[in-house]
């Protein structure tokens, strides 16, 4: 089954408003639309900027596409400092990651709070961006693949099959987050066939092969080819390389 690749610049809290549209100005002289035939490629910046980066890709008609970096379960309410999925989607948001590693590890997003965020996305309908991955000491004590079964399976009970084989999964193995050293591609592939290996279990092999699952961890310019030549690796979240508009367009243009 041919599944579009996806790429998606997570910018994480990283540039102001004003610097945000300087990056995406200097990426729309990079991309034309033969790229965006190829890949889904998306930005995902800090709150703050989706507001003006809308404004810009629909006043520019730029094929890219909006992400946000996490939501709230709840549509409204007494949430202070929270935001809200359909706000979001108003916004112009066509993604939004749910349970990276830094919301699980630094502000306690359990399985269960990040399963509530994606039937929320879904249901704001909007994709969610799952991420999974394992810890460097869970990888040496040889429990990388139960973790991210463990993952998986916590994060999406309830979400029918129609709605995984619609979302993206990212297996990013947290090892190779921000640290330059970026997984073996044969290792990056690993994790992913991991991750398709239990949807394939809870919702059949049509739901498993349908599913998009990128891969994130040090993506670069120097390394997205042979990691996109992968068999299970069908995009990549990026972190330091989407800053750069640079990078990040030759990442987007890997093919
Ligand atoms: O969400 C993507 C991010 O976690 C990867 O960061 O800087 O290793 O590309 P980086």
């Amino acid at each position: 089954m041919s599944r579009k690749p996806v790429i998606a610049g997570n910018w994480k809290m990283n540039l102001t408003h004003l610097e945000g549209i300087q990056l995406v100005q200097n990426l729309a002289y990079h991309l034309d639309s033969t790229d965006f035939d190829k890949a889904d490629v998306a930005v995902i910046p800090p709150f703050t900027s989706l507001r003006s980066i809308q404004t810009l890709i629909e006043g520019d008609r730029l094929d890219l596409t909006l992400g946000a970096q996490s939501c709230h379960h709840e549509t409204s309410g007494a949430y202070t400092g929270e935001i809200s999925p359909t706000m979001l989607s108003a916004l112009g948001c066509s993604w939004v990651i749910a349970g990276h590693s830094e919301r699980r590890t630094l502000f306690g997003e359990t399985d269960e709070v990040v399963n509530a965020k994606v039937k929320a996305i879904i249901a704001a309908e909007m994709t969610p961006i799952l991420c999974v991955g394992e810890t460097l000491e869970q990888r040496e004590a040889g429990e990388a693949e139960a973790v991210i079964r463990g993952q998986v399976t916590g994060s999406l009970a309830g979400v029918s099959a129609e709605q995984v084989a619609d979302l993206v999964i990212a297996y990013e193995p947290i090892w190779a987050i921000g640290t330059g050293r970026t997984a073996l591609p044969s290792d990056a592939d690993g994790g992913c066939a991991t991750v398709r290996a239990t949807v394939a279990e809870l919702h059949g092999t049509e739901t498993a092969e349908a599913v998009r699952i990128q891969y994130g961890g040090s993506v670069k310019p120097g390394n997205v080819a042979e990691l996109m030549s992968q068999p299970n690796i069908d995009g990549a979240l990026v972190g330091g390389a989407s800053l750069n508009a640079d990078d990040f367009a030759v990442i987007a243009r890997f093919h």
